[in-house]
């Protein structure tokens, strides 16, 4: 009996010990890498060059949270940006700072078009190359799998899969010309799918493995492959992920509805409201994006966000033992 609590104790320490290690690990407000070998944190050996902070650093989804926050952190420090933005508006806001090396233009990341006149924009601005692109744009769709719509599913694979597949494409021969960066925000659902957030779940999720086979695709071009992975941060896209749930209750068919537990919907809400009253400011991913473009040894991965150690011991759990704990949601 002693020997079986022995042992749970011993398990029970490993998985502390483990996740103390993967919280400094994973740290990126001191931006130090303690234990470089470890799973997750290896430095990208592809970039071969020094980054270059003279050349432009092209971003998607500049209109609000990580995108904007990053253009106006690297604008003050007079970087060169080329900030895509979906509306007016957004492009205007950042006219409107008056910045020399900031080029604000419209750019819907799902419009063939505008991405076409991306690509002359960028050989105007920069035909001597790009010094990095961040596929920053997303959003989130849809509900639990038999509550969503197949529009609300091809929207958001279109918008987190295939647009940064298509920006990665169109400006590979700029990269290449620099040895220049990719970075990639997928999101710690590609850890661990989210119930009620399967279809943003199941984008990120491709994301992050075309991001993983990608690195070893271009390493040989010297052009670095990063993926940040962030937890939840106080942005616009937790706000509408708690509208889109509650918009449900009245165009999902009652019968669909009935199907499930009465209070399915208020138990997501308290999910995703906890969630967000718990999240880290985004200033901590743009610190860890910040990095990835200028450091000169880039992380593989940057997991940002108070529950990554969590998450990562749910992974590490039994299959049995996971099921009980999301059981609970
Ligand atoms: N916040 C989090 O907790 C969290 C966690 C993990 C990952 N992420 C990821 O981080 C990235 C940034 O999200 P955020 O949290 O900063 O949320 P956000 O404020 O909603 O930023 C996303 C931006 O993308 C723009 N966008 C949407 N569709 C677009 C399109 N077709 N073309 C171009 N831009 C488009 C949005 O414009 P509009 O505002 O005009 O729609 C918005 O400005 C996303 O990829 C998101 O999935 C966020």
């Amino acid at each position: 009996m002693s020997l079986l609590v022995d042992g749970i104790a011993f398990i029970f320490l490993l998985y502390t010990v483990h996740a103390i290690v993967q919280y400094v690990n994973t740290s990126v407000v001191a931006n130090i890498n303690f234990f470089p070998f470890f799973p997750g944190q290896q430095r990208d050996l592809a970039r071969l060059s020094t980054p270059r902070e003279e050349l432009y650093t092209l971003i998607t989804g500049c209109d609000t949270g990580f995108g904007r926050l990053l253009v106006e952190a690297l604008a003050n420090e007079n970087k060169p940006v080329l900030a895509g933005c979906l509306t007016e508006t957004g492009v205007k806001v950042l006219e409107s700072s008056g910045r020399p090396n900031l080029i604000p233009f419209l750019l819907d990341v799902t419009n063939p078009a505008d991405l076409e006149r991306c690509q002359k924009l960028i050989q105007s601005v920069c035909p001597e190359g790009l010094g990095a692109v961040v596929n920053n744009a997303g959003i989130s769709q849809g509900y639990l799998v038999e509550w969503s719509t197949m529009e609300e599913a091809r929207q958001v694979l279109e918008v987190n899969f295939l647009a940064p597949l298509a920006m990665i494409k169109m400006c590979l021969p700029f990269l290449r010309r620099t040895r220049g960066r990719i970075i990639n925000i997928s999101s710690a659902s590609s850890i661990i799918p989210i119930p009620g957030l399967s279809l943003y779940s199941a984008s990120k999720s491709a994301l992050s493995a075309m991001t993983q086979a990608l690195r070893q695709e271009t390493k040989h071009m010297g052009v670095a492959v990063c993926e940040v992975v962030p937890g939840f941060a106080y942005t616009n896209l937790i706000s509408r992920i708690t509208a889109m749930i509650t918009e449900k209750r009245g165009t999902v068919c009652k019968e669909i509805q009935g199907a499930y537990p009465e209070n399915r919907i208020e138990r997501s809400l308290a999910f995703f409201n906890g969630s967000y009253r718990r999240s880290m400011s985004p200033d901590f991913v743009v610190q860890a994006i910040q990095h990835a473009l200028f450091s000169r040894f880039p992380k593989v991965k940057y997991q940002v966000g108070k529950e990554i150690p969590l998450i990562r011991m749910l992974k590490a759990l039994p299959e049995v033992a996971y099921e009980a704990v999301w059981a609970l949601y």
